[in-house]
């Protein structure tokens, strides 16, 4: 029988953790948690997805703040809310949606986010740490960090023995969970566009993460018979079933044929997505107890 992970009921049980803890933080400290998402520009997939993270926030208890700039703001505005924003002491939690307008540099906006505001542990420090064994006194990149709460639930604490294959080398995603794995002991191997033969590189994961933002790529016979498939992608693609000019998502993994030869797998939607913005807000309540000391 393959599993199929709710991750709705995985991350629901992780806000409720993350309520109580910034609701005792506040009880004793009077410190209220606080969490600033930032976005720029029209893109309306991001707009959604920084929409669920302000609300949820809301939701925790936090003090949620949504910065919406045009899309023709200039790198120095942009870097000059984050310099405001790092000085606010009821701001713990500082989010750049990503990408940005391509006349934006990332990079500095990124390293110019105090680390431990640096919710998305995208900062080299956050990122330097994880990747040196030191990521508790750090902040982990949220969908990652999500992804390893399932191969927890599923493997325990220690991969040793366990092939771990990660499809996608970005800073956000492919890099942290590689790292991640090979803190629990994992045999670890990022594959990419550049990698040779990759259905087979793919058939020899315990472990197989899809990260890449190709709807339905990872087939049947990629997929090791029992293995744990964890899909990371959200692709939007057309549902003419559902109707003319329906669209409907999907992910980076064929998940019908997948699931009959996975032992566990992750829907999309439903799967790494809600986990996403539940390891967001955990991030966010972990800066601002350090924060109260
Ligand atoms: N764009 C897509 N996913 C993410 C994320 O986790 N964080 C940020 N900042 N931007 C994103």
């Amino acid at each position: 029988m393959t599993t199929v992970i709710d991750g709705k009921q995985v991350a629901a049980s992780v806000i409720d953790a993350v309520k109580a803890a910034s609701a005792k933080l506040e009880k004793d400290t009077g410190v209220k948690t606080g969490l600033a998402v930032i976005i720029v520009g029209n893109d309306p997939a991001s707009h959604a997805y920084v929409n669920s993270k302000s609300k949820m926030a809301k939701e925790c208890g936090f003090k949620s703040v949504q910065h919406t700039l045009p899309e023709e703001t200039t790198q120095e505005e942009l870097a000059a809310l984050v310099a405001t924003l790092n000085k606010d002491p009821s701001i713990h939690g500082i989010l750049v949606q990503l990408p940005l307008p391509k006349h934006l540099n990332s990079d500095p906006i990124i390293q110019s986010i105090l680390p431990e505001k640096d919710v998305d542990g995208l900062h080299v420090v956050n990122a330097g740490k994880l990747a040196t064994g030191d990521a508790d006194t750090g902040l982990v990149s949220c969908t990652p960090a999500g992804a390893m709460v399932f191969v927890r639930r599923t493997h325990g604490e220690d991969l040793s023995g366990l092939n771990a294959v990660v499809i996608g080398r970005s800073n956000l995603f492919g890099k942290p969970m590689g790292q991640l794995f090979l803190a629990a002991n994992a045999t670890v191997t990022i594959a990419h566009s550049r990698t040779k033969d990759l259905p087979a590189v793919c058939r020899n994961a315990d472990i197989l993460v899809a990260a890449v933002g190709r709807a339905e790529m990872v087939k049947a016979d990629w997929v090791k018979p029992g293995a744990t498939v964890i899909d990371v992608g959200i692709n939007r693609v057309a549902a003419p079933e559902k109707g003319e000019g329906k669209s409907k998502l999907v992910g980076d993994v064929a998940f019908d044929e997948c699931a009959k030869v996975a032992s566990v797998i992750t829907p999309v939607p439903g799967g790494v997505g809600p986990m996403t913005i539940a390891m967001l807000m955990a991030n966010t309540v972990i800066a601002a107890c350090r924060s109260a000391g």
